[in-house]
């Protein structure tokens, strides 16, 4: 993994704009520990911010207008007005985000000022590290040191999430931009999605954070991810409720055999996978490795059998990794499904037997090129 620095954005702005920048903003990705597909259904997520980033290097402009050039798509460059009218740019693809933050931050009433924008990341795109809401909550940084506005995290987040629904037109839940706002350096966030409290679960100082990517391309992840939250709506229904959060899970194994078996099976996922998080967190907080290898092992399972969107690459890689660790090395597929990461928390002294069998085993057995990303938790956006 190619990473990049402060300092090497700010040259990269000279080397563009001519001059030096006036302040440079970052914003992370995250990786998510546990709480898969629960945040839009009410419920507990468990994520942590990590050390890969979208930065953004900016000096103020007269007019009223953003000059916006893009790093990671060969310095593509837009004019984005600053107003609540924006039109999507079909060409320029990765500049809706922030024309959908523009119009977002117009709508809430800030008073926006013109800059020059330089913006460079680490993150793999399309890998599920939420490169899409780094680069949200890096925009709204960057436009409010240039208008010397203030904004609450948590009201950032909700923007970014609003931005991504109304104009990019993904039906994502609010975890992703929250954790980005909000995360804190060695720690995950429970976050309640209900309400959108959080807590900081410190992690062991002597346990890392291990992302594998499974060179498996994300496919099909708009349509199928709608379609997941429409049948969690359909199964709180049936419950007479609108969110399954509101809906007990004794009531609902009561209801098997009743409620479809679909509708039943994602409910299960989610209100089971509700109850893992919690029990993660406390065994994170706590240190107790065999609780928390045991929870991700089985919400993995559950995102295989029940809510079914891991593919039988991604469930090979985490029998190699969880099969390497002895016990000792929590592993579970990570973000919104269909391809994309797995995630692996273990002592430090287990993580390198991870990564041998993974570079062993995986590409021979699947011939997908795995990508290794070690993590730290990692300070968010406002909190840096
Ligand atoms: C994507 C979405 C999040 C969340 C996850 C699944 O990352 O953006 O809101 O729903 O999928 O947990």
């Amino acid at each position: 993994m190619n990473t990049l620095s402060e300092a090497r954005v700010s040259e990269l702005f000279g080397e563009f704009f001519g001059s030096h920048p006036k302040a440079l903003v970052k914003a992370p990705g995250r990786v998510n520990l546990i709480g898969e597909h629960t945040d839009y259904n009410g419920g507990f997520v468990l994520p942590a911010a990590i050390n890969y980033h979208t930065y953004i290097a900016l000096s103020p402009r007269t007019d009223r207008t953003l000059r916006v050039v893009a790093w990671n798509f060969d310095n593509a460059d837009v004019v984005i007005p600053l107003t609540e009218e924006q039109q999507e740019d079909e060409s320029n693809n990765w500049s809706n985000y922030i024309r959908g933050v523009v119009q977002q931050l117009c709508r809430a009433g800030f008073t926006l000022a013109g800059g020059d924008l330089y913006i460079a990341g680490d993150l793999p795109s399309g890998a599920g590290l939420s490169s899409s809401a780094s680069l949200e909550m890096a925009v709204i940084r960057a436009l409010l040191s240039l208008s010397g506005e203030v904004i609450a995290p948590t009201k950032a987040a909700l923007l970014g999430q609003a931005a991504e629904n109304q104009f990019v037109g993904c039906n994502c839940g609010i975890m992703d931009q929250l954790i980005s706002a909000r995360g804190q350096a060695n720690s995950a966030l429970l976050i309640d999605c209900q309400d959108l409290s959080a807590r900081a679960v410190t992690m062991p100082g002597d346990w890392e954070i291990l992302i594998v990517h499974s060179g498996v391309k994300r496919g099909l992840v708009d349509s199928e991810y709608n379609q997941r939250r429409q049948q969690c709506e359909q199964a709180a229904a049936h419950f007479d409720q609108t969110s399954l959060r509101a809906v007990d899970l004794g009531d609902l194994l009561d209801a098997e055999g009743i409620l479809d078996d679909l509708s039943f099976r994602r409910a299960r996922h989610v209100l089971t996978e509700n109850a893992r998080t919690l029990i993660a967190a406390d065994a994170l907080a706590k240190g107790d490795l065999s609780t928390l290898v045991k929870v991700m092992g089985e919400s993995h399972i559950s995102m295989r059998d029940d809510f079914n969107i891991t593919t039988p690459t991604i469930d090979r890689l985490v029998e190699i990794i969880a099969a390497a660790g002895e016990g000792q090395a929590g592993a579970r597929m990570t973000g919104g499904g269909f391809g994309g990461c797995v995630v692996a928390v273990a002592p430090a002294a287990v993580i390198p037997r991870l990564m041998a069998a993974v570079s062993h085993t995986y590409e021979q057995e699947t011939g997908c090129v795995p990508t290794l990303i070690p993590a730290k938790a990692s300070a968010g956006a406002f909190n840096n």
